[in-house]
């Protein structure tokens, strides 16, 4: 490359650098994740593309939507989730929200602020993993684990994080899937994430909300390539159904499913 060409040299000067600098951390836990090209803040992004589709956002949408932070190691998930919801927009998908473990909520926080305008509905003990679903998981994947593993939460602390913009969300504490109310069954969905981590609570999950996701509508079960008794439930609730689960590539290893129309298969 000449080097009167400056802009050019400068920005390959700069690549070389970032390189050098995230080799040094290829090996630790955390690694330099470059930011989508999407991304404002990426070195790659492309203001044409990005103002032509909207980006994160769907253009011309004039909702009023926020993308709120997960935790600092996990922003492909944050970027995944955004995304998937951001996709529901623009193919207007309808459809409720739902979150299967919520802990401390930000998770749901995020997306709530971007999708206000659905309603949501929240599950989680607050009190952490049941002592049931503990023994299962102990028996069917040999995973030990204790209640105390977020325990550390409360009802009031999740709703405080969630800061909810509207009477949209709602909180249903205590033991899943007895926790979810009636009418539930009557509501068809357009998002739900499953956050659960264990066998037992995951396969309720998938059992109570499958039937009732609408054709398009996306199901996202965190941990299933780290929790094996997630990984478990996903594998044998879909070994009869049509849609095959996607494993995704954030920090936990989630799987995507984007339920079928019926007769689709
Ligand atoms: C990994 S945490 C969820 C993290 C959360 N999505 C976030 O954004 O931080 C798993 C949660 O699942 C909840 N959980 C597990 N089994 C449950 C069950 N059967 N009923 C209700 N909540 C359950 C636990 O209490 C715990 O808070």
């Amino acid at each position: 490359m000449l080097l009167h060409d400056r802009p050019a040299f400068y920005g390959n000067a700069r690549v070389h650098l970032l390189r050098r600098w995230c080799r040094l951390f290829s090996n630790s836990g955390f690694y330099c994740q470059g930011r989508m090209d999407l991304d404002q803040r990426s070195w790659w992004h492309n203001p044409q593309f990005a103002a032509a589709t909207g980006g994160f956002f769907v253009a011309g949408d004039p909702a009023r939507r926020a993308i709120n932070t997960l935790e600092a190691w996990d922003t492909v998930r944050r970027d995944m989730i955004v995304l998937l919801l951001r996709d529901l927009v623009e193919r207007k998908v309808e459809g409720d929200l739902a979150e299967l473990g919520v802990f401390r909520g930000s998770t749901a926080r995020l997306i709530h602020h971007y999708l206000p305008e659905r309603k949501f509905y929240l599950f989680d003990t607050f009190t952490g993993f049941a002592e049931r679903d503990i023994q299962i998981e102990g028996a069917t994947t040999g995973r030990h684990t204790k209640s105390s593993e977020f325990a550390l939460t409360t009802l009031d602390l999740a709703r405080a994080n969630v800061a909810q913009q509207n009477d949209n969300v709602e909180f249903y504490p205590g033991y899943f899937p007895q926790s979810a109310p009636t009418f539930l069954s009557q509501r068809r969905f357009a998002f739900v994430n499953l956050d659960a981590d264990l066998y037992e609570p995951t396969f309720a999950g998938l059992n109570f909300f499958y039937e009732r996701m609408v054709p398009g509508g996306y199901i996202l079960v965190h941990d299933y390539s780290s929790w094996p008794g997630a990984r478990k439930a996903v594998q044998e609730f879909f070994k009869d159904k049509p849609e095959t689960p996607v494993p995704m590539p954030d920090k936990s290893g989630s799987a995507l499913i984007s339920k079928m129309r019926l007769g689709a298969a």
